[in-house]
């Protein structure tokens, strides 16, 4: 199986709201709402078209993944970070490696673009692997009332969230 990855582009839209509807279509957790999600960050100022990237197996789209830039935020300072939201892979192809893919090269990507750190709401068994570990552990939080367990962060770069405890400050697109 050839998976590749590359960079969304405006004629992938139809095939992405597809896969990110189908693949949430089952998720007790989610309200399957996250295809417009994904309509909307692309319009914001949060949206990073260079972390918006899908998974092709030949000509067809299986995964996606999004990326997109949020603010921690202290009395002193606000930095700039980024959003896992949402990863995507289409049922019958799940569990075959394409989501750690999007994941690892998603963060490749954003080291080159100068970003050193992610945060991602998700499952506490899922992104550990790729080096996720529990906010709280760097002082920062979320703003949402969910278990502590699946609010994570990575380094991107060595250090890459010391002295930034603080809040996370979502763009305004995640609320509507
Ligand atoms: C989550 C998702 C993107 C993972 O993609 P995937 O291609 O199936 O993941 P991978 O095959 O790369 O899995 C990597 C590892 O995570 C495990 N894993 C996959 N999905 C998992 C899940 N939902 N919960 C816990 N572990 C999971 C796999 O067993 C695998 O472990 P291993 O390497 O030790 O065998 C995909 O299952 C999906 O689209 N789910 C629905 C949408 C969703 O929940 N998105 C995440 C929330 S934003």
């Amino acid at each position: 199986m050839k998976i590749q990855i590359r960079q969304e582009n405006p004629g992938d839209y139809e095939a992405v709201f597809e896969v990110v509807e189908k693949a949430f279509a089952a998720e007790e957790f989610s309200d399957q709402t996250e295809q417009f999600l994904v309509e909307r960050l692309r319009k914001s100022d949060a949206f990073v078209p260079e972390l918006s990237l899908v998974a092709e197996l030949g000509d067809k789209i299986v995964g996606h993944i999004l990326l997109t830039k949020l603010r921690l935020v202290n009395d002193q300072t606000k930095f700039e970070s980024l959003a896992l939201a949402p990863v995507s892979v289409l049922p019958e192809y799940q569990r075959k490696g394409i989501g750690g893919m999007l994941i690892e090269y998603s963060h490749q990507r954003a080291k080159e673009l100068g970003f050193k750190s992610v945060v991602v709401l998700g499952h506490e068994k899922y992104y550990p692997k790729f080096g996720y570990q529990q906010a709280d552990l760097f002082g920062i939080e979320l703003p949402f009332d969910v278990p502590k367990e699946n609010c994570m962060v990575i380094e991107l770069v060595e250090n890459g969230l010391t002295g930034l405890k603080g809040m996370v400050e979502y763009p305004k697109e995640f609320y509507e």
